[in-house]
């Protein structure tokens, strides 16, 4: 855990805050010393983890709304400027994910995939990108998967807003690269959070039991991830110890796709 006040004085943004990653990296900033604007739509677990943030004496304030939506995007930044005077770091986190075979998928389940995991990430980074040119630069990090690269059955829709990300990451960096701006996608292996365990709910206790192993096989380090270290890989490309990195995905995945062994 990096412990190290590496972002005093810096004003961050984070998505879906509310649970799993985008808590982890909530606390892991404001652990940094940033002032946390904690974003999701879910807001009895957003306020825990505000108050999680408090209690352990750092500063952060929830943000309530649908990052899909531009209005309430435009209102959560505007929201981080009137509190602490600005932004300098986004990490567009919220996703949501569906195992289901194209062939069987509706439209409606199509587009909000599309929405929340791609378009929300383009929506929050356009949005942002104003108010960290006010600040001299900054960082914008989104929170894609190892599934951008590598292929599951019933993850077509996913995989391809989280390649969108990726290629998004890669061109936006050229874009902003001269107002002093770092854009990069952290791509997560399997983590514990509650996404995996709604994963997990669909299962009978012995397939749930293979599942865990053949994840925790299907990486070099034998064991299942935590929010902690995605937020601290959140913190370094926040920080100026990454001021040469843009415009790339930083693989986070205990080794999955060294393995490739799923
Ligand atoms: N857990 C993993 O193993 C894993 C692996 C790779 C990538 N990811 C990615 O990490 C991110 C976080 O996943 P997680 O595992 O923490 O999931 P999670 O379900 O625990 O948390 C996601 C949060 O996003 C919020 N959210 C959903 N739609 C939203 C919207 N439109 N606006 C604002 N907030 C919204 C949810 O309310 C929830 O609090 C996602 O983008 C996911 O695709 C997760």
């Amino acid at each position: 855990m990096i412990e190290k006040k590496m972002l005093t004085g810096k004003v961050a943004m984070v998505t879906g805050a509310a649970s799993g990653l985008g808590r982890g990296s909530a606390i892991a900033l404001a652990k940094a010393g940033a002032s946390v604007v904690c974003n999701d739509i879910n807001k009895d677990e957003l306020a825990k983890t505000v108050e999680l943030i408090s209690t352990n004496g750092g500063i952060a304030v929830p943000a309530l709304g649908d990052i899909s939506k531009t209005n309430e995007v435009t209102r959560i930044i505007s929201s981080a400027k009137k509190r602490y005077g600005g932004l300098d770091i986004v990490h567009a986190n919220a996703g949501i994910e569906r195992y289901e075979n194209l062939e069987v998928m509706k439209d409606v389940d199509i587009n909000r995939l599309i929405e929340v995991d791609l378009i929300g990430v383009l929506i929050c980074f356009r949005e942002a990108i104003p108010f960290l040119k006010e600040r001299g630069g900054g960082s914008l990090i989104a929170t894609s998967s190892v599934q951008a690269t590598h292929s599951l059955p019933g993850c077509v829709v996913y995989a391809a807003a989280k390649a969108g990300v990726n290629a998004a990451v890669r061109t936006l960096a050229l874009e902003v690269g001269k107002d002093n701006i770092r854009v990069a996608s952290i791509s997560p292996g399997t983590i514990d959070t509650p996404m995996l365990t709604r994963d997990l709910e669909d299962m009978d206790v012995e397939s749930s039991k293979d599942f865990l192993q053949k994840v925790k096989n299907a990486n070099a380090l034998g064991r299942i991830g935590t929010s902690e270290e995605i937020g601290d890989a959140v913190v370094w490309l926040a920080s100026d110890m990454a001021s040469y990195v843009t415009g790339t995905d930083i693989v986070v995945d205990g080794g999955f796709t060294a393995v490739k062994n799923f």
